[in-house]
């Protein structure tokens, strides 16, 4: 079993839990026990034995963590994120995505008022390749945990400037697309997902209003080619749509507010 850093198998394994207490998918006990190091061994003593052990820590885990979760939101567990910190470590993207992350070049996305967990789940998967892009990957390698949730709480609390919807002949069409979707190909709604005014829904499906419409159609082309991979409901709801619709709905994004 190979283990490092200083990082146990048990340690892993209790981020695990924690993680599934906060929401996130690997509750299951399987999963965990597997991360402890037992499934290979195929003993079902082990097996069963490891896994009711789980079940008890995870319930005990759930009601430690449950109290503070209720009161303060899912964050409450981890700690405060340090915007001072955030705003420092955040002056190598400022030329690109601009002081403030309300980036003025088309072709970089504007960052401010973003939900700062969309924000650390692009950050990580940068990093990991699982979001690829050669300049953002190059920018998040040098960042670890904590500058992530640094900069993108900082970002979050940043007024979003809003935009404009630039032709007139597409509008309609875009609006029809964002708030009723393209029902003869089960395209859903945009606004179901990211909301009427497109402010989206924290913490899961981000803002788009006000976005600028090249990045915003740029990502609709790549989730719909397959180049970005790291959303199967985006990759869905772009398969099916054609160059016209994806120009006509970023062109009315950008002017949502
Ligand atoms: C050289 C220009 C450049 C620099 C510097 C840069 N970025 Fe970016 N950033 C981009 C581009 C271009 C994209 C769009 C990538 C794509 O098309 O997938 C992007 C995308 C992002 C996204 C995804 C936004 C979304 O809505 O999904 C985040 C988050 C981000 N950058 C944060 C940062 C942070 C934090 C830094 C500084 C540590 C930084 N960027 C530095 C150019 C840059
Ligand atoms: C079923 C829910 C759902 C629907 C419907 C949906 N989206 Fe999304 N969308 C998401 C989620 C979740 C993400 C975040 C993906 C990630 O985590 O990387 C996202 C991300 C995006 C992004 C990337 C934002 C960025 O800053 O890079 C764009 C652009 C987008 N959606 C546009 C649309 C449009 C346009 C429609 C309607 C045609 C639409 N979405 C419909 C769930 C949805």
């Amino acid at each position: 079993m190979v283990t490092g850093g200083g990082e146990t198998e048990e340690t892993r394994g209790l981020e695990l839990i924690n993680r599934g207490a906060l929401g996130r998918q690997e509750t299951d006990a399987d999963l965990i026990v597997e991360s402890l190091g037992f499934a290979p061994l195929s003993s079902n003593f082990w097996t069963t034995t490891m896994k009711s052990l789980v079940s008890l820590l995870m319930s005990a885990t759930l009601s430690l963590v449950s109290g503070s979760v209720l009161a303060a939101g899912p964050a409450a567990a981890v700690a405060k994120p340090d915007l001072a910190k955030g705003e420092a470590a955040y002056a190598m993207c400022i030329a690109c995505h601009a002081a403030d992350g309300n980036s003025t070049t088309p072709v970089n996305p504007k960052l401010a008022q973003q939900h700062p967990e969309y924000l650390i789940k692009q950050l990580q998967e940068f990093k990991s390749g699982k979001r690829a892009n050669a300049v953002m990957s190059g920018m998040a390698a040098g960042l670890s945990d904590a500058d992530m949730r640094n900069i993108s709480f900082w970002l979050a609390s940043k007024q979003a400037k809003p935009g404009f919807a630039k032709d007139k002949d597409t509008v309609a069409l875009g609006e029809r697309i964002y708030r009723g979707g393209i029902p003869d190909r089960q395209i859903a709604a945009c606004a179901s997902c990211h909301s009427p005014n497109g402010a989206g829904m924290p913490s899961q499906y981000p803002r788009l209003s006000g976005q600028h419409a090249d990045y915003t159609a740029s990502q609709l082309v790549q989730f719909r080619d397959g180049v970005r991979k790291n959303n199967l409901q985006m990759t869905q709801v772009a398969a099916k749509m054609n160059d016209r619709e994806i120009k006509a709905v970023s062109d009315y994004i950008a002017g949502l507010r």
